[in-house]
């Protein structure tokens, strides 16, 4: 007896043309979540000075939590019969977390970070309307991933009111 493919949702057979472009959006969400992971380990560990201290923390448990949200990504990706990318096709896109010229610019980083952070609730926001009604699992995964990159943004906002107040941003 043949094995029956699901007739309903994101699995079934009609679906499989929007199945391939969803499995893209989630691979440019994964190599996202990949590159942040790089540029947060890099400015966890770059900056210099009293102020930064806050920041080293805050980043160093992000790390954490950005890979935990690149290896979702990539559990979905081959639950939606796609396959992980491999290193080779990555391409970097943080122009704007690459390290400042003085590593007591944390102004620099904080504003790198909300921009990163920006960029996945924008991303994670269209898979969220692409998957409605298609692919609820993902789209609950999403969400919650999009919380904690809410999260993420507005705890750095902060960080920069502190500078804007004082004039340094
Ligand atoms: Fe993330
Ligand atoms: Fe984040």
């Amino acid at each position: 007896m043949a094995v029956r493919s699901a007739s309903e949702g994101i699995l079934s057979d009609d679906n499989s043309s929007k199945r391939d472009e969803l499995i893209e959006l989630l691979k440019r969400s994964y190599w996202m979540e990949i590159e942040t992971v790089m540029s947060y380990i890099a400015n966890s560990i770059n900056p210099d000075g009293v102020r930064a201290q806050e920041i080293i923390e805050s980043l160093q448990a992000d790390v954490q939590e950005e890979l935990g949200h690149a290896q979702q990504f990539a559990s979905r990706i081959k639950q939606l019969y796609g396959v992980v990318p491999g290193s080779l096709d990555f391409k970097a896109e943080q122009s704007y977390l690459q390290p400042p010229e003085h590593q007591t610019d944390i102004v620099h980083v904080i504003k790198g970070v909300i921009e990163a952070e920006t960029g996945a609730i924008e991303h994670y926001n269209r898979i969220i309307e692409f998957t409605d009604g298609l692919d609820y699992v993902t789209q609950d995964m999403v969400i919650a991933i999009l919380r904690d990159e809410e999260a993420h943004r507005r705890l750095f906002e902060g960080y920069l009111r502190e500078y804007e107040v004082e004039g340094l941003a």
